[in-house]
């Protein structure tokens, strides 16, 4: 049993110490939002996440976990810090490490014995070596330490399975003791761990997101011409994903990617590239692509609708930026409304978890508790997020509810002639 201090519990901060304390560790989560931490020490959790209410609940009643504002409390005899703040997008793209410098900095101050700090949050290059900075200046009295990357490669929705059977451990540390406790502590994992320097793996971490960004735009750009010659991109991509240099995953052609994670990590692997004199130019296209389908997808469905959505009521089936999340960060789904609305549509919707967390962010959509209540005088639907309880939707019955049959379909995830059959006016992604 280690002791651990996990700094953040969100997406990955409440994930990390509740997976760590299920392995038999003892782990304090920390955050400064004192309402997060309230509400954890009542069972309530400040995210939606698959398992995760259950997983906590059972750990905190075995005494392996706790929370805390506390930053003396929480590295009291604590051997293992891991920073998992956020890093969102700064004015030009960069990554803003304001978080991270001020966890570094409350690490620094009430840390009481030797410490290994590890970074989890996914954080430029050379960022590991500037926390150490932080460290050694902010600390009242010098203390042993040590600065590890080991960055997380989980996603939201599938969040304790990735955490708990992952691809790799990536460890990266100049103190090569510091990367050995590491990975003594991923050891039940079981996975292969590459142990390297910070800079490599802060790099891995960027590379990796930004070519599954790649691998989407891709196919999306494929989507297109598939849809010009009247092939069908779903069908091109099993094809493809059979060949194991290619794989069928992050090959599904769509409204592109949205999220906390690759929007802002794109952006900010171009960024460095730039700081150095350098032209990213796949990065930039890749965006770029990946912007351009929720313009599209607003613009087909205006098409379908006649020509203009002015006047029209059209319902988003889904918000939220992927299915099994309530994370509305860079959703298409708010481009999407906000297109459509400019335009002069009414904008329904109905998303199962991510309604609540939505309708501040889009104050003039009309939300629905039920799908088939929101399509009820609708002139048109909007695939938006593919979450399974839409694949099963009584089409007879929502074809009769609407006012016209028109369904864009934004994540192909109804077969097009079936739906054509059936009577409606259907555009679906690249088939
Ligand atoms: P999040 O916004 O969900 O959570 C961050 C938490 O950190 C918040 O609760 C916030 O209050 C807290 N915090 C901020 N400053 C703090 C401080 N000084 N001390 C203590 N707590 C503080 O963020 P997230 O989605 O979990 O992402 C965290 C990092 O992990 C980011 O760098 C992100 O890129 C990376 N990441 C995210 C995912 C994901 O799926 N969300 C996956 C892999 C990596
Ligand atoms: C992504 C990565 O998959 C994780 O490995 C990484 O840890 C995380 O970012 C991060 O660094 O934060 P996440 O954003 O949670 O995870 O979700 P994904 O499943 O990767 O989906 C991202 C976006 O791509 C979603 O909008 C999804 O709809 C879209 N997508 C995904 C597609 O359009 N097509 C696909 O084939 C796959």
């Amino acid at each position: 049993m280690k002791q651990i201090c996990v700094v953040g519990v969100g997406y990955v901060g409440l994930v990390t110490g509740a997976c760590f304390s299920d392995l038999g560790n003892r782990v304090i989560a920390l955050d400064v939002n004192q309402e997060r931490i309230e509400n954890l020490k009542k069972g309530i959790m400040p995210i939606y996440e698959p398992g995760l209410e259950e997983l906590v609940r059972r750990n905190v009643t075995a005494g392996r976990l706790s929370f805390t504002t506390d930053y003396a409390e929480a590295l009291k005899d604590c051997e293992f810090a891991f920073i998992a703040v956020g890093t969102p997008s700064g004015v030009n793209g960069e990554a803003d490490l304001q978080y991270v410098a001020s966890a570094a900095t409350s690490i620094a101050k009430n840390m009481k014995a030797p410490l290994v700090i590890i970074n989890k949050s996914t954080v430029p290059i050379g960022t590991g070596d500037w926390v150490a900075d932080i460290v050694k200046r902010e600390q009242p009295q010098p203390m042993d330490f040590a600065v590890v990357s080991c960055p997380e490669f989980l996603r939201e929705g599938s969040a304790i399975g990735d955490f708990t059977q992952p691809h790799r451990t990536v460890i990266g540390s100049f103190d090569r003791e510091a990367a050995n406790k590491v990975a003594q502590l991923h050891l039940p994992l079981r996975a292969p761990i590459v142990i390297t320097d910070l800079r490599t793996a802060e790099m891995i971490k960027y590379a990796s997101n930004a070519f599954l960004a790649t691998k989407i735009s891709f196919i999306n750009e494929i989507a297109e011409i598939c849809e010009a010659y009247g092939a069908d991109v779903k069908e091109v991509a099993a094809g493809m994903g059979y060949d194991a240099r290619i794989g069928r995953h992050f090959l599904d052609a769509g409204l592109g990617w949205g999220g906390s994670c690759f929007p802002k990590d794109v952006l900010a692997l171009a960024y460095m590239a730039e700081e150095k004199g350098l032209d990213p130019r796949i990065l930039n296209v890749v965006t770029d692509v990946n912007y351009d389908r929720r313009k599209a997808v607003a613009r087909w469905t205006e098409e379908l609708l006649g020509g203009s959505a002015n006047g029209k009521t059209v319902g988003l089936l889904g918000l939220a930026f992927k299915p099994n999340t309530d994370d509305m960060r860079d959703a298409p789904s708010i481009d999407i409304a906000q297109a459509l609305a400019a335009s002069g549509a009414t904008v329904r919707a109905y998303d199962p978890v991510a309604m609540d967390v939505a309708a501040p962010m889009l104050p003039d959509v009309q939300m629905f508790k039920d799908p088939y209540e929101m399509a009820k005088g609708c002139d048109a639907l909007v695939v938006v997020t593919e979450w399974n309880e839409f694949k099963q939707l009584d089409l007879e019955k929502i074809k009769t509810l609407l006012k016209s049959p028109i369904v864009m379909d934004g994540r192909n995830i109804y077969d097009p002639t079936r739906m054509r059959e059936m009577g409606f006016k259907y555009r679906a992604i690249g088939r």
